[in-house]
């Protein structure tokens, strides 16, 4: 892993699909220099995402690449990587972006694509996992930072926080109190793997040192 001796800060992107809220605490961990990096672009798959506004604001360059103009996801992942490479792209970090990335995506950026994800991985992957964790009836859920890879929500996983499912919850107070902790856990997992005292072996991500 070779982002990690860096002296300068590591060039992210940081690709979104909706309200960007992950996208702004990473943004305000950078601004406070708990993340060691810049924000070259936010890339959003969706016109309409609202959290395109906040980075305008920030003076952050954003682009909108919707997935429909691209014939097959593999020319959409070209695309991607092409854009991100040319704007020297070191880390990429998924902060609700709706999208499985293929094979050309993840080997353009080996371990070097990071997700959240709303549940204590591997239970409930994909779309709705609050919604699935209270269907299950499971008395504690959480979050999940993990590398990306082709396979869903299944890559190695960096760091994890829980917290409790009470029996009066539904499916927005338990995203709230997750979403907590995803804006906590989610600048601290960036910052380790910039920070680079890791390796993965097998499918553990464990110290280097
Ligand atoms: C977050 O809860 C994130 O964990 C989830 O989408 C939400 C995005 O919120 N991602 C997934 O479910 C990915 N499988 P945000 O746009 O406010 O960051």
């Amino acid at each position: 892993m070779t982002i990690s001796v860096e002296k300068t800060p590591v060039p992210l992107a940081i690709l979104i699909s909706g309200r960007g809220s992950n996208m702004r605490a990473i943004g305000e961990a950078v601004a406070e220099g708990r993340v060691r990096g810049v924000v070259r672009v936010v890339v959003s798959n969706r016109a309409d995402a609202a959290g395109l506004e906040w980075a305008r604001q920030e003076g952050i360059e954003t682009l909108v690449l919707p997935h429909q103009e691209a014939p097959t996801r593999d020319d959409y992942d070209r695309t991607l990587v092409d854009a991100l490479k040319a704007r020297g792209v070191r880390l990429v970090c998924l902060a609700g972006f709706m999208r499985l990335l293929g094979p050309r995506f993840c080997e353009a950026f080996p371990l070097a694509v990071l997700n959240v994800h709303p549940s204590l991985l591997p239970s409930f992957p994909g779309a709705g996992a609050q919604a699935q964790a209270l269907e299950h009836g499971v008395k504690v859920s959480g979050v999940t930072v993990h590398f990306v890879t082709p396979e869903l929500d299944a890559g190695p996983i960096v760091q994890q926080a829980s917290v409790p499912v009470r029996d009066d919850d539904t499916c927005e107070t338990l995203s709230a109190r997750i979403l907590v902790e995803e804006h906590r856990v989610y600048p601290e997992a960036i910052q380790r793997v910039i920070a680079g005292d890791w390796r993965v072996t097998g499918r553990r991500v464990v110290r280097a040192s």
